[in-house]
């Protein structure tokens, strides 16, 4: 073995095996020992997945992942603690039998924790024949209790959405905005139907829905029909919902277009439309059959979307990915500029992630939410600016602002640390003043949030780049201080 390294590299050299492994005192050796073993067996897909699936610690195989899942308390918090482990194998060390493992696997422990092992070389050879870049571009799965899908990123995918459709599938459904249709929408070269969602978050609404459903029916949907939600966070909000509720539920495959969308929205399966009340609140978890990404559509995104987008990327920086942070911390005018290399990697490094996280926790009741840093504060900035000042990842840019300045309050984090991460907040702004909003009056709301649970705000509060904890029975004082000095 050679480079054994601490810290996180997203892609192995191209003919190099490398395997990510987080550590819970198991030792690496004997895990890699496991993965050879499994790989050694031959090339039968489903007879290997079988013997795979039944090995104790093996959740799933699909394609070249080999996903081990672990039971144990809150270890899977510590799994974005920082704590993750590369090393890169040399060519005699790579794995045998490879590019055909897929297929038939069935889940076995389906503790919180799991460790993600990918094959890039092989898959590169046996799966991605027609991969336009000479970068290794990744590919995530999530797995759920009942489903488990791929999350691609690929430039030069939209030309290959209909290979993610099932083999029986009818009528396909694109439903898209005319602005992202017309900008992209030539890409999509298989036969389709399009229904067109008029964007806008006040369209976000049962009503439209509805409108769309009656236009899918006339244009001949059955409950063979799958629906491809294409566009930005709202799009795949709405069409995931749709195809959630359309004759009890029909396949959806997410396609985002915006930075938001594609490091966040389109993974986990959350669909949904707002009331007058507040936002999502109707809703259901839908799992998409895939979510596919092509990170050069966001060269056509909004300056000011892109950007917002990048507040959340810097959030996965702080919750997981030194990495990720540093990149964003030292390469800032690269990554404004659509670096390819850069932006691949920070959506990349992003869905991980989230992938990571979902697969981990589903529905939100643990670890899932650390994916709410910078949240519970931003929500308040985004209610308290009734949604028309500020865009989604501007209030969470105050929001980390302001979790940065609650975790020094509170001792968690170093001063030099929550300086570094309001710098790097500051890197991708500006964003709208909100000195005219009521700090008091922030800290009320946080009580309101969808989040609160029996009247208790959660926050997740940084210890350092990479760790996080959620931290409950905060003083509002303590609040109302962070949310002044962040204003
Ligand atoms: N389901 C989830 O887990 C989840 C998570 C976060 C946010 N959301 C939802 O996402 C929504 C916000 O999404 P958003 O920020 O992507 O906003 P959006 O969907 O409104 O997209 C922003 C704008 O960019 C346009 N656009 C999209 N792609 C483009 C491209 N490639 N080039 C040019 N223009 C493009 C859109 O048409 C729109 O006008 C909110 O409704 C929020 O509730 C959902
Ligand atoms: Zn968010």
């Amino acid at each position: 073995m050679k480079n054994a390294v601490a810290g996180v590299r997203a892609f192995a050299a191209e003919d190099e095996f490398t395997a990510f492994a987080v550590e819970f005192g198991t030792p690496f050796q004997q895990f890699f020992d496991d993965v050879r073993a499994f790989g050694d067996q031959g090339s039968n897909g489903v007879r290997i997945a079988k013997s795979v699936a039944g090995h104790k610690r093996v959740l799933f195989v699909k394609g070249d992942f080999i996903v081990v899942g672990k039971r144990g308390g809150d270890a899977s918090l510590r799994v974005f603690g920082g704590r993750l482990v590369e090393r890169v194998l040399g060519k005699d060390q790579h794995l045998s039998g490879g590019g055909k493992r897929d297929g038939g696997a069935k889940t076995g422990d389906s503790g919180p924790d799991h460790e993600v092992v990918t094959n890039n070389a092989v898959r590169r050879s046996a799966h991605n024949p027609m991969v336009q870049t000479k970068r290794n571009m990744p590919s995530y799965v999530v797995t759920t209790g009942t489903q488990r899908y791929e999350c691609r990123i690929e430039r030069g995918i939209l030309s290959r959405v209909a290979e993610f459709l099932p083999a029986k599938a009818g009528k396909v459904f694109i439903v898209t905005t005319r602005d992202v249709w017309k900008l992209h929408g030539s890409g999509m070269t298989f036969p389709h139907e399009v229904v067109f969602f008029p964007g806008g978050e006040p369209n976000k609404r049962l009503s439209v829905l509805e409108a769309m459903a009656g236009v899918m029916l006339a244009k001949g949907a059955d409950r063979s029909s799958v629906i491809i939600a294409f566009g930005g966070g709202i799009v795949g909000d709405v069409g995931g919902f749709l195809a959630a509720i359309f004759m009890r539920g029909i396949p959806v495959i997410q396609v985002p277009t915006t930075l938001l969308a594609q490091v966040d929205a389109a993974i986990g399966g959350k669909t949904g439309v707002n009331l007058v009340g507040g936002k999502n609140l109707i809703g259901a978890f839908h799992q998409p059959l895939a979510v596919l990404i092509d990170p050069s559509v966001l060269e056509t995104l909004p300056e000011r979307e892109y950007r917002s987008g990048l507040f959340e990327v810097v959030k996965y920086g702080i919750i997981a990915s030194p990495k990720l942070f540093r990149l964003l911390a030292d390469d800032s005018a690269r990554v404004l500029a659509l670096d390819p290399e850069a932006v691949d990697f920070i959506v990349g490094d992003s869905v991980r992630i989230k992938a990571e996280v979902v697969s981990a926790d589903e529905k939100e009741g643990g670890v899932r939410r650390i994916l709410n840093y910078g949240h519970t504060l931003g929500h308040a900035l985004e209610a308290e600016t009734s949604y028309s000042r500020m865009l989604h990842g501007e209030a969470v840019a105050y929001g980390m602002n302001a979790a940065a300045y609650l975790a020094e309050r509170l001792g968690l984090l170093a001063k030099a640390d929550a300086e570094e991460m309001r710098r790097v907040t500051a890197l991708y702004g500006p964003w709208p003043a909100v000195g005219d909003l009521s700090p008091e009056a922030l800290t009320a709301h946080t009580l309101k949030d969808k989040k609160t649970i029996q009247g208790t705000t959660h926050f997740v509060l940084a210890e350092g780049v990479g760790t996080v904890r959620v931290v409950s029975g905060i003083a509002a004082s303590d609040v109302t201080a962070a949310a002044a000095a962040a204003l």
